[in-house]
């Protein structure tokens, strides 16, 4: 693979500006690690999305074949490709937005945190180039684990000068779209009706549906608490079983990623009751970094919202979940800080 690669707009003669081909206003976005299993139906996807005018696909594999695929898309966004961390600073330069699916994923029998040894130095590396060349972009993060990767993000970007809290979010979308669809199984009802609120992180028990705040209003028997909860908690684990060693999820979470990305987008774009689901630095428990619901404005997370009224069921839950939130969070915290 050529060592400059940089490519997109073929003949070199287009003329280009900040919005989309089709003239309206556009955000410009960067993936990394967009040549994996969840990039390259994401980067489809985004390249889909009409609130986009530049697309940056950036990987250390890979990348010319999956950009000059993507660049084929009679769609407005403009499509780059970059190659290698030499490449990393063209690929981040003038972003609005960067969305990270790069590292390793799971296999049977592994949790997430078994993939903390790998995948907590990509993204080190990924946030460092962030900072120095987009810190004002809003940054999704989707590697796992998760609960840690937000963490050492933060810190990255604290060691840099450029933390801004409301700009970091990490990706828990995929948690909301299972809830919805499992939800709306047991009761009957289009998934698209029903909004079930995830809370507190992305691993096992610290994935906390609020099954009483449903919408519609509705009731479940235990039974139905229990199955739902368990499914939910467990839908990560579901796939990567049923996939048998051949990675995670990566079609539901490119879908997932996209609906997050252009709940950031409409939020940039000053578009008013952006509400949804994210891992953020939080005050809404005394743990430093919660997902709950958040106001995607301007500038990024900008309200965070309490929790509601919980059940005693999910009192319990959250109990359990902050007390592995708060060693997966030290874990990332130490990680930069050692
Ligand atoms: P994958 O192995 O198919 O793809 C990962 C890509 O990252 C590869 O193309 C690889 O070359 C690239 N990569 C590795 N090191 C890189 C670096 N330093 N810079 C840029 N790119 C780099 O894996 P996948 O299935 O796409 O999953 C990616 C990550 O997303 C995993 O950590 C997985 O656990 C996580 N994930 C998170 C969620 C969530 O809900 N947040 C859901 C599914 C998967
Ligand atoms: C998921 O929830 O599907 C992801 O976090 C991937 C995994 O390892 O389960």
């Amino acid at each position: 693979q050529p060592s400059n690669f940089q490519m997109g707009e073929s003949s070199g003669l287009s003329r280009e500006n900040c919005r989309a081909k089709g003239g309206a206003p556009g955000f410009k976005v960067a993936i990394l690690g967009a040549a994996g299993g969840i990039g390259q139906p994401l980067a489809m996807l985004m390249k889909m999305n009409p609130l986009v005018s530049v697309l940056h696909l950036y990987d250390v594999v890979n990348t010319p074949g999956v950009t000059s695929d993507i660049s084929h898309m009679d769609t407005g966004a403009v499509v780059r490709g970059f190659l290698g961390q030499q490449q990393l600073e063209d690929a981040l330069t003038g972003m609005d937005l960067v969305i990270i699916p790069a590292g390793v994923p799971r296999k049977p029998g592994m949790t997430r945190d078994d993939l903390f040894n790998i995948n907590a130095g990509i993204v080190k590396t990924l946030c460092e180039g962030i900072a120095k060349c987009c810190p004002n972009a809003i940054v999704n993060l989707i590697s796992n684990p998760v609960n840690s990767t937000v963490p050492i993000a933060a810190e990255v970007f604290k060691k840099a000068g450029t933390f801004d809290p409301k700009r970091l979010l990490g990706v828990t979308m995929l948690d909301v779209v299972r809830a919805n669809t499992f939800v709306a199984e047991v009761l009957g009802l289009d998934p698209r009706e029903v909004d079930v609120p995830v809370v507190g992180g992305h691993a096992g028990v610290t994935i906390l549906p609020l099954l009483s705040q449903v919408k519609p209003p509705c009731s479940f028997t235990p039974e139905e608490i229990d199955y739902l909860t368990a499914r939910i908690q467990n839908g990560g684990t579901e796939v990567v079983e049923a996939k048998a060693g051949a990675g995670s999820a990566t079609l539901s979470m490119a879908y997932a990623a996209v609906k997050f990305a252009d709940t950031c987008l409409r939020g940039l774009r000053g578009d008013a009751g952006v509400i949804q689901c994210a891992y953020v630095f939080s005050q809404v428990t005394e743990l430093p970094f919660f997902a709950s619901k958040v106001r995607l404005g301007r500038t990024g997370a900008e309200e965070i919202y309490p929790l509601g009224p919980l059940n005693e069921y999910e009192r319990a839950g959250l109990e359990k979940a902050k007390k592995e939130l708060a060693s997966s969070i030290q874990k990332g915290i130490s990680f930069i800080r050692k």
